[in-house]
């Protein structure tokens, strides 16, 4: 029976040809021919599904199913076809060089090692529920003398040890002096701790700089206790150094807290037993705490008598010299490449010179 052209045999055929085309074509301009060619709006093949009611009834099922299955394939073809060719376009020139030259490594740079041993501090504080609070450097002798309770006559005070700007200006000696100007603006309760930079008019050698840094830690409520300061700061201590380092008081002054402690733990290198990081004592001193002076509430502006706080502070630099053995607090600030890069993520930064 011949029905202008769509019997099974020449549809076979078409099909042939087609993929054979598809298979020769070799750019995008002679692909696209060939799909408007046989499966375009008047393709052979939309013309074909046309031309089906010519047929009779009974055969126009099995011939339109063909017809579509030849279009499906066609259609499978033309897109493998188009994305291998698109693929090919804009392939570079084989790279002329020297292939077993090694490659040139740049380094990405990453954070300082205060920056992160800073942040993995206020990351405890923030789960025991404290929050951030920050002051300026240059700061007011008021905030960080007077209103600490530090006496008129006070060594610390002098111009050895503090950086004076004027007679009322200086550049703070601690991160204290964030306690009185927060609780100036903030009724009780309240419970932070303030990261930051402090400077002393010290020598420098491996344990002092000019500039260090200072984490402080403040929690002021009703019935605050010792008992709570010693549990704060010892959860701190195992979250940060490990988790049965023995910690211990050691009675000690400062003008705003009474009273007042240095905290020790329990050296981790010798475990108490006496080694070259404690100096043979078994223990490290890790931070000044205490009970907050009656005083010092007066000059923010809370009734000593009806509310209780504690106060700590550390050396930050001190504590991530202690984590990462390092020997010399002046390099935190020296800006080697090659001691920062170690504490990149990943590997060594690999700087070359
Ligand atoms: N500011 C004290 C120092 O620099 C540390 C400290 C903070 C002590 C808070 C007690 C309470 O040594």
């Amino acid at each position: 029976m011949n029905n202008k052209g769509i019997d099974r045999q020449t549809l076979e055929e078409l099909e042939q040809t087609a993929v054979r085309e598809l298979g020769e074509a070799s750019d995008i301009g002679a692909i696209e021919e060939l799909r408007v060619k046989y499966l375009g709006r008047k393709g052979s093949l939309t013309l074909s599904l046309r031309s089906i009611g010519s047929l009779p009834a009974g055969e126009r099922p099995a011939m339109g199913n063909l017809i579509n299955e030849i279009k499906g394939k066609l259609s499978g073809i033309y897109s493998a076809r188009l994305e291998e060719i698109s693929a090919n376009i804009g392939d570079p020139e084989p790279f002329p060089g020297d292939h077993a030259l090694p490659g040139r490594v740049f380094s990405q740079g990453g954070l300082h090692v205060l920056t992160r041993v800073t942040r993995d501090i206020k990351e405890i504080f923030f789960r025991m529920g404290y929050s951030l609070a920050e002051g300026p450097d240059v700061e007011l002798d008021y905030y960080n003398f007077e209103a600490l309770n530090f006496p008129e006559d006070h060594p610390s005070r002098d111009s050895q040890d503090t950086f004076y700007v004027n007679r009322d200006i200086l550049l703070r000696t601690q991160t204290s002096p964030v306690q009185v100007r927060y609780m100036e603006k903030n009724d009780p309760p309240l419970r932070i701790i303030s990261p930051g930079r402090v400077y002393r008019n010290e020598t420098p050698d491996p344990s002092h700089a000019a500039e260090f840094h200072q984490i402080e830690g403040l929690y002021v409520d009703r019935n605050v206790s010792l008992a709570d300061l010693r549990n704060d700061v010892t959860f701190f201590i195992h979250s940060f150094f490990g988790p049965d380092v023995k910690v211990r008081f050691r009675p000690h002054f400062f003008p705003f807290t009474e009273p007042s402690a240095e905290v020790d733990m329990e050296c981790f290198g010798c475990r108490g037993e006496g080694c070259s990081i404690c100096q043979k004592t078994g223990w490290i001193e890790i931070m000044g705490a205490g009970m907050v002076h009656p005083n010092v509430f007066k000059y923010a502006g809370y009734d000593p008598d009806s509310v209780t706080g504690f106060a700590f502070g550390m050396g930050i630099d001190r504590i991530a010299m202690l984590k990462y053995g390092i020997d010399d607090i002046r390099r935190f600030l020296a800006n080697d490449i090659r001691f920062l890069g170690q504490f990149w993520s990943g590997s060594w930064a690999g700087v070359q010179d």
